[in-house]
């Protein structure tokens, strides 16, 4: 409102203004209980029974938690990272983070599927991940990409005995999604860091790298 002549208003007063909005007004500052506590199952038909999906869920909101707390140490060493590979890292920790945001998304929404409550926030998260905490200042690449690995190690164990449960339970979507999503990623993205930990000549190859060369043309001779 601009002070039209001079004044602060035209004498309009403020309820005259809003007369008539009323039902376009956003209802703020609103409270409930919540309509589904967590580790509860609201069940969908789905053809899996409770017990079925209420084991799922748990399993499935341990790997969320752990997922979630991967993807976020791959943003923090995407920010941190530091050194002569520093380019190459800081895109490849960034890459990975996407991809884990995607399991992320994809576990939760399987956790719903199921009937459960997804885990979500940081509070929670942080509770529940067995994935040790890192320190909050930076660290040398090496130390950064072997946490990563036995943070995908520890995901990975845990992936491979909540597969073959839901596979002995019959809850075909959850194996699915483990194996195919879950276990595939997190075996594909361990590769891309290991190698980044062999100790290989960068420029010069080493001097006794030749030598099985050598002793080989010696023996051809011979
Ligand atoms: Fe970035």
């Amino acid at each position: 409102m601009s002070p039209k002549n001079g004044k602060a208003n035209s004498g309009q007063s403020y309820s005259n203004i809003e007369a008539g909005s009323e039902r376009s007004r956003p209802i703020l500052h609103q409270k409930a209980r919540e309509i589904q506590p967590y580790n509860k199952i609201a069940k969908l038909p789905i053809a899996l029974d409770e017990k079925v999906c209420a084991d799922s869920v748990e399993n499935l909101n341990q790997l969320l938690a752990d997922t979630i707390t991967l993807r976020d140490m791959y943003k923090k060493h995407h920010w941190q990272v530091v050194g002569h590979t520093f380019y190459q890292l800081h895109l490849l920790f960034d890459k990975h983070h996407g991809e884990e945001d995607e399991l992320v998304d994809s576990i939760a929404e399987r956790i719903q599927v199921l009937g459960g409550v997804s885990i979500a926030m940081a509070h929670d998260v942080a509770e529940t991940t067995l994935i040790p905490r890192p320190p909050r200042g930076r660290e040398e690449a090496p130390v950064q990409i072997s946490r990563l690995l036995e943070a995908h190690e520890l995901i990975l164990k845990e992936a491979h005995t909540m597969a073959k449960q839901a596979a002995d339970a019959g809850d075909d979507g959850t194996n699915d999604l483990v194996v195919s999503e879950i276990i595939r990623t997190n075996e594909l993205q361990v590769w891309f860091l290991a190698e980044h930990l062999v100790d290989v000549p960068l420029v010069k190859a080493d001097d006794a790298s030749a030598e099985p060369t050598k002793a080989k043309a010696a023996s051809a001779r011979a």
